[in-house]
């Protein structure tokens, strides 16, 4: 890895086995590295996508912060003048039938264009949950001098600045001030059993109408059924046929979803404390954190399930549904005590514990929609691991954190860096050399969360 090595590396860990895990999460992020970018996985996911970049851009900098810097800001370069951030930037040089829906299908460039898409590159019309902000300022902290040296944060923090107006304004569409999305692609976690209701309204598209690629790379058992395909479609295409304009469009699914609005919080702090580096005071960051933190627990905190629940915003209903999007908020600094407390108890108890992987599933292990194999049914990721392990040492909760630690590296380790893994069995599921599981294996190794918070 010398090639990579820059002023951000950090003395390596001692134990054998996290060098030669290091090692290995480092070839991952190497081998998946375009020349401006990061793919997620070299054959299922051949583009850049939004949250997955900034799940990379942690790792990275690890190995070499300007690296890091550039994901964010080729992520940044596919930015829409309303500030959205869109959820794959398409690279021009990968032919169209390596992925569906390709830019093709989106058409952002031309149909974007009234609602601010650039004229290139091509990208998808839609989001994915706003964690570059909290990202952007773990890049910086890796070497605030080498940061200051390049300008980063000035570049940064007016785009970040924007892309959060678009979804406090666009995208408020419960009107309470809290971020909704519009397609299940959006939460990221595509087809967890939160949205079965609301997607049950949806008419999908016919199934001789698109071609799904990524079963040519994964197995059908690991993946969303071609009826979750035909209605992300069907979806799709009708915000495609607003001109992806929010408030023009009819959207047919629209809702709530607690770990995209924790992670809006977590990088408005982010944004305050960049803020504050550059000589201002953060304080508008400081109080749209503290109001969505409000209105998180006002609107989505269940008391008596003891997590956080989606809210459907076509029928104002929370959703049954208990899912790992419900544990994520962990990661927000300043809960009440009592929903820290009872998160925690939550994350121990019978819905959640995998005692066989010390990872955390993404769908409650008892529920009747449980798939130990299918995607976001089930399976335990590395992001929200990563993401629930820092929630843990924010509060505090140091021997869970420990815990969540050594499973995560244990699993990432012995799955070959898989994209999910069966929570009960631990067998590695969909791709592997994810670059994610790298990343944040890497940074568990080598931050350990040490570094400033925001
Ligand atoms: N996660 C989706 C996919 O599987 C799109 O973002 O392609």
């Amino acid at each position: 890895m010398r090639s990579l090595a820059d002023r951000s590396v950090r003395p390596a860990p001692t134990a054998a086995a996290d060098l030669t895990l290091r090692r290995g999460a480092a070839r991952v992020l190497l081998d998946n590295w375009t020349g401006a970018s990061t793919v997620p996985s070299r054959t299922l996911y051949p583009h850049q996508w939004s949250w997955d970049s900034a799940f990379v851009a942690v790792g990275l900098r690890h190995l070499s912060v300007r690296r890091a810097q550039r994901e964010l800001e080729s992520l940044l370069a596919g930015q829409w003048a309303d500030g959205r951030i869109p959820h794959i930037v398409f690279n021009p040089g990968v032919p169209h039938d390596a992925y569906f829906p390709s830019p093709d299908f989106w058409q952002s460039s031309r149909v974007g264009r009234r609602a601010g898409a650039p004229s290139a590159p091509e990208t998808s019309g839609i989001v994915q949950p706003p964690v570059h902000a909290l990202a952007a300022w773990l890049v910086h902290r890796a070497d605030p001098a080498e940061s200051r040296r390049r300008g980063f944060l000035p570049r940064v923090l007016p785009r970040l600045t924007a892309w959060h107006d678009y979804l406090l304004t666009h995208r408020d569409l419960g009107g309470a001030g809290l971020a909704a999305v519009v397609h299940p692609w959006e939460p990221g976690m595509d087809n967890s059993p939160c949205w079965d209701k609301a997607l049950s309204r949806v008419e999908p598209a016919p199934p001789g109408t698109f071609r799904r690629a990524d079963l040519h790379h994964g197995h059908p058992a690991d993946r969303p059924t071609d009826l979750d395909y035909g209605r992300y479609v069907q979806l799709a295409v009708g915000y495609r046929e607003a001109g992806y304009d929010d408030r023009g469009a009819r959207h047919g699914f629209a809702v709530e979803d607690p770990c995209f609005n924790a992670l809006l919080i977590v990088s408005e702090l982010a944004l305050a404390a960049m803020a504050r580096e550059l000589g201002g005071t953060g304080e508008p960051h400081t109080a749209r954190a503290g109001a969505l933190t409000r209105q998180l627990v006002a609107r989505l905190w269940d008391d008596t399930a003891g997590l956080f629940r989606v809210r459907d915003l076509r029928t104002g209903a929370l959703v049954a549904e208990r899912a790992v999007t419900g544990l994520v908020p962990l990661v927000v600094p300043h809960l009440p005590p009592d929903v820290v407390r009872r998160l925690h108890a939550t994350l121990d108890g019978p819905h959640f514990r995998a005692p066989a992987t010390r990872l955390v599933p993404s769908y409650d292990l008892t529920g009747p929609a449980f798939d130990a194999q299918r995607y976001w049914r089930g399976p335990a990721w590395f992001n929200t691991a990563w993401l629930i392990h820092r929630g843990l040492r924010t509060h505090g909760l140091t021997e869970s954190a420990g815990r969540l630690r050594r499973g995560f590296l244990t699993q990432a380790g012995r799955s070959d860096f898989a994209e999910y893994v069966d929570p009960v069995a631990g067998e590695g599921r969909g791709t592997r050399h994810f670059s994610w599981t790298a990343a944040l294996t890497l940074d568990l190794l080598c931050a350990d969360g040490e570094e400033a918070g925001p």
